[in-house]
Parts: C-alpha cells; structure tokens; sequence
C-alpha cells in the first residue's frame, strides 16, 4: 500500500509544478502522526505563510477513508492514518502480494564478483564479508527480478604456486597431500616462507617453477592443477555449508594469456606509457596514480587480469550492472581499472560498481588461527556449530533433526554478523553473545520464527480468504502493518545503498514487534473469528520473516 499516494490523491489543492506525494514524509514521532508535509518550500511560491499553506491544505481535503485526522503544528502538516483502515488494507494487500519477487528489473542481467578467495590457502574469517555481503545483495537483486550471475574469481594464479609446487617437490609427499589436502598445503606454504627467510636461493626457485606452471610444463602443471582442484574442493564444501553456490569459477589464471591484447587496445588508444621498463597507464590527471599494466618482467598484474575479466564478461553475459564485493583495501584497485576501460571507450565501465567493506574479525585469542593472524573459517565453523549443538543438545524436535538446527543456528549467526552492522563499519564478531536466543542475534529471530510457526501448527489451517480483519485492533497490530507494508521501501534502500545492515535492522524490529504482540494479546481462544483473525496475521508475518530471512542469508527454523 502507497499511503503517501493515498494522501496526495485527497489533497483538492493543486499547486503548479508540485506533486504532494513527493512532498510527504514519515514523521518519526507517533505522537505527531504518520506523515506530513513540511509547507515551508511552498510559502514563497503562494506568498503566504507556511501555516496559511498548511491550512489550504487542510481545507482541501475531500472526503475519504485513508486520513483520520490532520494537525498543523509549525509549518507542517500532520496526517493521522486510520489505523484500522491501514490494518486491513495492508493485510489483505499481503495475503495476495508475492512479497520475495518483483519484477521490477525483469530482463536485466547482473553480475556480481564476490568471495573470489585466492587458492591454496586457508579461507579465513574476513572471507566471510565478501562471501556473505556479496550473496545478499545478489538476493536482493534476484527479489528485485534481474537476472543474476554469480562468478567466484578465485585466486588460482601468482608466485604462491611457485613456492608451493618447489615446497612440495622438495620436502612434501604425495600421500599427506592426498590424506590432509589444503592444511598440508598451508604447511608447505609456511614452511616455504620461514626457510626463505634466511635463504634468498627460495624465491628464484618459486620464480622458476612458477614460470614452467605458465608454460604448462607437462611435469610441473598437473601438480599445480592438483593443488588447484583440492583448494577448490574445500572451498566449495565451506561455501555450500553456507548456502553460497556460483554460476562461474572462472578465476584469474583463465586471463593471463589476455595480457597481449589488452596492451594492444592501451597502445592503440595511447593509453600506455613506460616507467622503469614496466607498461603503466598514468591516471595522475584523475587522481588516480598509475595503473600497472605488464610488469618489467613481461608477466601481466591484478588489474590486467580485471580488465580482460570485465571485457570478457560483458561479451559474455552483456550485464545491466556488475558488482564487485572485497576489503575497501582495494578501492583504489578498483577505481584505477574502472577508469582504464572508460578511457579505453567501454560503455559499460559505468555499470560497474565496487562495493566494498571494513575489517570484520575475532576479538585476539579466540579460536587462535592454525598459523597466521586470523581465524580460519573451518576451524570457526566448526567451533560455532559445536556451540550450539550443546544449547539444543538436549532439546526434543518433531521436524527438524538435533543437527540440522544446530547447523542452521550456528550458519546463521556466521552470516548474520557480517551482515548487521553498516557495511564500512570495522566490527569485531562477537563470538560469546552470538548464539544467544535473545538480543540483536539471528537466534533470536529464528526463535520468533519457530514460535510463530508452532502457533500455527496448533491452531490447524484457516481459510485465509474467509477472515474478518475487523477484529484485529490495538497499538502493537497496527505498528505490525505499517512495519509490513515498509518491506518494498526497505528493500529498494538496502539495495540502492548495497546495505544488507537496512534489512537486519527490519527484520529485527518486525521481530521485536511480533514479541510485543504475542505478549499483550492472546491468539489461541475460543472466540473463533478473533483466532482466525489473528493466525491470518501470523501467517503474514511468517512470510515476510521468511523472506528477509532469505535477503539477509539466515536460514528459518520450523521449531527450535
Ligand atoms: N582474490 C582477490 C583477493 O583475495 C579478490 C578478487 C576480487 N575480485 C576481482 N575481480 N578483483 O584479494
């Protein structure tokens, strides 16, 4: 329901060249009504006062259903809605609204580039940002009608390898790596890094065999296509415990070969020039330093890669839209590469979009990583899941299995931490609080959810369409519809902004507003018609938590 279009469509007053409904705003204080107008910008035109305005206005208005009462209180014009108008419009509107789709977007195709871990080694906490933010948004996109395409650009090339494949080759062993795959790997890759600490002889020998997996030397390539294939195993295995699944794993060795012909289009356009043997293209005039094309040893760089990605994928998927989710870390990145296709005449250079993120980790000492600084994301959901499994250990479930809602639980706390506070925001996971079925967690949430599903279960299936709507009354209902019929809005901002913290936040609310109704009103009665009423609403609320639960990536529970 467009209430804003409601008022304006009763305002008998017509000012040239203005349109009340984008005039009408939401006033934060209830007490102050719903909406109103601020009548300041009109006072010049009309050359009256903003009060003198704001009583034109008043007195135009005809005779309808939607506006209960108005109040002029400093230049503004208040509208008090009425409420039960509200109520049943909004609920019945929701009964045959298809909340989760909209095809507002139908036909158009968008791309998105997020998790993109680099192989062989471990995927980490921060890995969690990129994967979970990047998956929202696609959601929200998916909801919105377009067409979405999720690429994993892994990792799957550099002198890592090299050191690797020398590291294996030298002290490694065919069957750990078999037996104990991307933890044996991570262990050569320390191991690597201490020794060439004192020895500079390592490097070049990670330069050299780098170079022969290039070449795709016949010796040397299948055990680089080996560690390959079991990092990426792991990888997917994390992601699928995530419900995180990709179109494309098409990664950044599938563009080196591409580094010719993209010098080829910079030379053409005059776009390159040298610097210490190196190919640059020198963005100083944007502000934007250089960016680096072909390095003084003739290999190319991360942002040729991207460039050949991007040209390659358009052709490919001919993208509305492409979003790109990593660490701020690398705006400048992107930025650079942005500004290198638009120099180079590619229309769509202005549909890409990065969307990037602050740092997201463990408070230090907590499930201290195996090596290095921060928290593999095995170990972690390992660690989560076990939690809870304790907490509902001892629980008895009809429909769920102990270990589905464990894992559903634990999931879903991973996912909602790194969704719920502003994106750009550095925020540290509060692992101690956040299995807790109370507070801002998504066990909380999942709990309402369970709870309105066995209340449902109890009161047995209504006719929805033989309900009558009039019984539902009172304060905490009416705050449900209106908090209800914000989903659209709240969903177009979330994804204009790339903000999945807007759809936590409104999920968490509605949350609070179901809690607050089922602890002042009874639902399960013997009045019939006031039960009817009341399960519809449930049942309306059910869907809707479903379907932020979806946007924001948390899974819902049938009983907890
Ligand atoms: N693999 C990169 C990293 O781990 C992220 C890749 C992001 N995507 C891109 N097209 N550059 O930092």
């Amino acid at each position: 329901m467009n209430f804003k279009q409601q008022i304006a469509q009763n305002i008998g007053l017509k000012i040239e060249g203005v349109n009340f409904e984008d005039m009408i705003t939401t006033v934060q204080d209830s007490n102050f009504g719903d909406y109103c107008i601020p009548c300041f910008p009109f006072a010049k035109i009309l050359r009256k006062s903003p009060v003198a305005v704001a009583e034109d206005i008043q007195n135009s208005i005809l005779p309808n259903n939607v506006i209960e009462k108005t109040q002029i209180v400093n230049g503004y014009l208040n509208f008090y809605l009425n409420k039960q108008y509200v109520i049943e419009s909004v609920l019945k509107e929701a009964k045959v609204h298809d909340f989760y789709f909209d095809n507002q977007y139908a036909g158009q195709t968008v791309c998105f580039d997020y998790s993109s871990v680099n192989l062989a080694k471990y995927m980490h906490i921060g890995h969690l940002s990129t994967t979970i933010i990047g998956e929202s948004i696609a959601r929200m996109c998916e909801a919105k009608g377009y067409n979405v395409v999720r690429i994993n650009y892994i990792g799957d090339y550099g002198t890592p390898f090299g050191k690797m494949v020398y590291a294996y080759l030298t002290w490694g062993n065919e069957e750990e790596l078999n037996a104990r795959g991307v933890d044996y790997l991570q262990e050569l890759y320390v191991e690597f890094c201490k020794r060439a600490e004192d020895d500079e002889s390592y490097e070049e020998q990670a330069r050299y065999y780098f170079k022969k997996i290039e070449e795709k030397d016949p010796q040397i390539y299948p055990i680089y296509q080996k560690f390959i294939d079991i990092s990426k195993l792991e990888a997917e295995e994390l992601l699928n415990k995530l419900d995180v699944h990709f179109d494309s794993w098409k990664g950044e060795s599938a563009y080196t070969q591409e580094l010719p012909r993209v010098v080829d289009i910079l030379e053409q356009k005059h776009l390159l020039s040298e610097s210490n043997g190196a190919k640059v293209v020198d963005l100083s005039e944007f502000n934007l330093g250089v960016c680096l094309i072909q390095k003084s040893d003739g290999t190319s760089l991360y942002a040729t890669r991207d460039i050949a990605a991007a040209i390659d994928r358009y052709n490919h998927y001919k993208f509305n839209k492409m979003m790109y989710v990593t660490a701020v870390q690398q705006k400048l990145h992107f930025e650079q590469f942005f500004k290198v296709l638009e120099l180079l005449g590619y229309e769509f250079s202005k549909d890409l979009k990065h969307v990037y993120y602050g740092m997201f980790s463990l408070p230090s000492g907590k499930i201290a990583s195996r090596k290095g600084k921060q928290a593999v994301l095995r170990d972690l959901m390992e660690h989560s899941f076990n939690k809870v499994y304790k907490i509902v250990e001892n629980r008895q479930f009809a429909i769920e299995t102990k270990e589905s809602v464990a894992s559903k639980i634990a999931m879903s706390a991973l996912k909602y931490n790194a969704l719920k506070n502003e994106r750009i925001k550095d925020s540290v996971f509060d692992i101690e609080n956040c299995f807790s079925f109370d507070g801002d967690t998504s066990a909380y949430m999942q709990y309402c959810y369970a709870r309105i599903s066995s209340i449902l279960r109890k009161a047995g299936k209504i006719d929805m369409d033989k309900v009558d709507l009039s019984c539902l009354t009172g304060t905490e209902v009416y705050a449900l519809a209106v908090a209800i019929n914000n989903y659209k809005e709240k969903l177009s901002l979330a994804l204009e902004q790339c903000e999945p913290s807007i759809l936590c936040k409104y999920a968490l609310d509605l949350c609070k507003l179901f809690n607050k109704f089922y602890s002042t009103q009874k639902v399960i009665s013997d009045d019939m018609q006031d039960m009817h009423a009341k399960i519809y609403l449930l049942n309306i609320i059910k869907t809707t938590l479903k379907n932020l639960f979806k946007l924001i990536c948390v899974d819902a529970i049938e009983e907890m």
